[in-house]
């Protein structure tokens, strides 16, 4: 998908308090446009942390990962539209009508604004085959991740989120202007930290990443802005 370059690079916010949010986010506001809002300082700081950041200027993806009956993540959504974030989650295991609930409720909410895109996760990259099995899934992993890509592109959602592994196999599977997001990636050189299965940002653009969402190596480098920019120079193709 055509993109500015700065657009393809999604910093996770991974810290717990607003103090801390607004110190990293200020120190990247050169270089780095999107920010990601996930569970924890989403726990900590709700809806508040997201308007103001979308009052500064800032894109906010509200990293939330959605599961629940239709009803009640349309209308969350809706309440998450109203805040002017750019991105959310959601689960594609909610099933196609939860997902067309939210995407529903995300362009009814859309206002003058820019509307809200749902990314849907397929198979949570923490978890391995047996995993899956335990919770009465057979299904080979990488034939599920499709699976439920296809059914989140079906459902009108706009994106994926995806290891870069399984980027390739989705790019193929899937409509161009779907949007595959890729957390996972590493700098050549960086901690893996509990990531297992990484890339680094240029190989997951030449997979097929669209945008690429990175949190330790930037939030703990000695300048998170030499970080960021490091980053998004190799995703400049
Ligand atoms: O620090 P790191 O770059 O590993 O952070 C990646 C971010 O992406 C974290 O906020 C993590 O929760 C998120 N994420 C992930 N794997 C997924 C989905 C989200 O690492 N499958």
């Amino acid at each position: 998908m055509t993109m500015a370059p700065q657009d393809r690079l999604i910093v996770a916010l991974d810290v717990p308090t607003r103090a801390d949010a607004d110190a990293l986010a200020t120190s990247l506001d050169d270089e780095v446009r999107w920010f990601k809002i996930g569970l924890e300082l989403y726990s900590s700081e709700g809806p508040e942390l997201v308007r103001d950041f979308v009052r500064a200027g800032r894109r906010v993806f509200v990293d939330l990962k959605l599961h629940d009956i239709p009803a009640t993540v349309g209308r969350a959504t809706t309440r998450l539209a109203g805040l002017g974030a750019g991105l959310l989650s959601l689960h594609a295991a909610g099933g196609k009508a939860m997902m067309e609930a939210a995407v529903k409720a995300a362009a009814e909410g859309a206002g003058d604004g820019e509307r809200l895109k749902i990314l849907a996760v397929t198979v949570l990259t923490s978890l391995e085959q047996s995993d899956l099995g335990d919770v009465g899934i057979h299904k080979p992993i990488r034939e599920l991740v499709v699976q439920r890509a296809q059914l989140a592109a079906t459902a009108g959602c706009d994106g994926v989120v995806a290891s870069p592994h399984e980027a390739a196999a989705l790019r193929e599977a899937l409509p161009e202007d779907f949007l595959i997001v890729t957390p996972g990636v590493r700098p050549e050189g960086a901690d893996f930290g509990d990531q297992k299965r990484v890339m680094t940002p240029g190989q997951a653009r030449a997979a097929g990443a669209d945008m690429i969402v990175v949190g330790r190596p930037v939030r703990d480098a000695e300048s998170p802005l030499a970080a960021a920019k490091a980053i998004a120079g190799e995703l400049r193709v």
